[in-house]
């Protein structure tokens, strides 16, 4: 069966300060580390050899994942020097692949949660012939994407980096960041130096006259990039809205992982996860929320679309929406944070120290 190269090395900028001590891929979603979910799905694809392009804090992959057969997976890292980028990543990886120079190698990117029928993605690939092929989604707001534009049969015309002016958004279909590449393509790419796949790869690819086929496919897709994000993937994950065979538990409004404790009369909902060792205190509210391990929320907080860090506090009576609380950091009683708000790892917070209405 195919095998795959999933890219876990990014920096993941804009998921800080969730990213600051544990890469994208391995932040909790719905109870595991994000990466669980994508292993599983390949897995249940049919995927058995699959290799992780490592950069980031590249260290804490194989201890947890370990040689993949806990998950009927054998799985293989490699870590890069310097980060090559998601093409030189593909490129550097390419001596661990067993397929032969005409087999389809899958490649997928490590921060996205979609329901993509991955043996549809292969299907298409070998029907057409393509040289790539690549999973297209439609967006209703495309300008912070790359745009693919295709003709009647699918193929792909252009490759269009974020477009900014209503001219220049000709097509909603994005590159939804999983590909099939033809083995001997990915021997192509240059070694040793940065590539970008989406800058370099794919529009060189497309000007030397390689067949690129795009394959839409409107399942769940998300991209877990940022913190809103990241929560939300969670909440669906949890609510079984988004597909996973990983999820520790049965869907439904909540998941409480073994370990966690929960006050009788707090509240749970909209597919909020409390992690292992975390606390709920009598009275808080929690909704659409991610309270990692060791955590505590203290009684009385309400707390919605947030992400609470490990072994990080929350105050009693405090409110926070659309708020991410890093790592060990405490925000104190009757603080209310709002969207967009990130308090940084270990920060400490004083009680009554940030609100955004008069006090009651
Ligand atoms: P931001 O810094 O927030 O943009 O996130 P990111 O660093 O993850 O970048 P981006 O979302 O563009 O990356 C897409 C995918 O490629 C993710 O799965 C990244 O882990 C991966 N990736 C990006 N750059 C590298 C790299 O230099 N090496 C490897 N191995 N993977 C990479």
């Amino acid at each position: 069966m195919t095998e795959a190269i999933l890219l876990v090395g990014g920096k993941g900028t804009r998921l800080r300060p969730l990213t600051v001590n544990t890469p994208k891929p391995m932040v909790p979603a719905a109870g595991v580390p994000f990466l669980t979910h994508q292993l599983a799905r390949a897995r249940a694809a049919g995927v058995e050899h699959i290799v992780l392009a490592t950069s980031y804090l590249a260290e804490v992959f194989e201890p947890y994942f370990g040689d993949g057969s806990s998950l009927g997976l054998h799985l293989e890292y490699v870590t890069e020097e310097e980060p090559l980028g998601t093409g030189g990543a593909i490129r550097n990886v390419a001596g661990r692949l067993r397929s032969g120079p005409d087999e389809p190698v899958l490649i997928f990117n490590g921060d996205i949660l979609t329901g993509l029928d991955i043996g549809a993605l292969v299907s298409t690939h070998r029907s057409s012939g393509a040289d790539v092929s690549l999973h297209l989604t439609r967006v209703e707001d495309p300008r912070a994407f790359g745009l693919v534009p295709t003709d009647p049969s699918g193929r792909v015309t252009a490759f269009l980096e974020k477009p900014q002016t209503p001219e220049e958004i000709v097509t909603d279909q994005i590159n939804a960041g999983a590909y099939v590449f033809r083995r001997s393509v990915i021997d192509t790419i240059p070694s040793g130096r940065p590539v970008s796949v989406e800058r370099e790869t794919f529009p060189d690819l497309l000007s030397s006259g390689a067949h690129l086929q795009g394959m839409v496919d409107s399942t769940y897709w998300l991209d877990l990039g940022t913190p809103q994000a990241f929560v939300r993937g969670s909440a669906d994950l949890v609510m079984g809205r988004a597909p996973s065979p990983a999820v520790p538990g049965r869907c439904g409004d909540r998941l409480v992982l073994e370990s966690a404790t929960v006050a009788a009369d707090a509240k749970l909902t909209g597919g909020t996860v409390v992690c292992e060792g975390a606390a709920v205190h009598p009275g808080a509210r929690v909704d659409g929320s991610v309270v990692l391990a060791g955590a505590v929320v203290e009684e009385g907080a309400v707390i919605s679309a947030s992400l609470i860090g490990e072994r990080a506090r929350v105050g009693a009576r405090t409110v926070l929406s659309g708020t991410v609380v890093g790592d060990g950091a405490t925000v104190g009683a009757d603080n209310e944070l709002r969207d967009g708000a990130r308090v940084w790892c270990d920060a400490v917070l004083p009680a009554g120290a940030v609100r955004f209405s008069s006090d009651q």
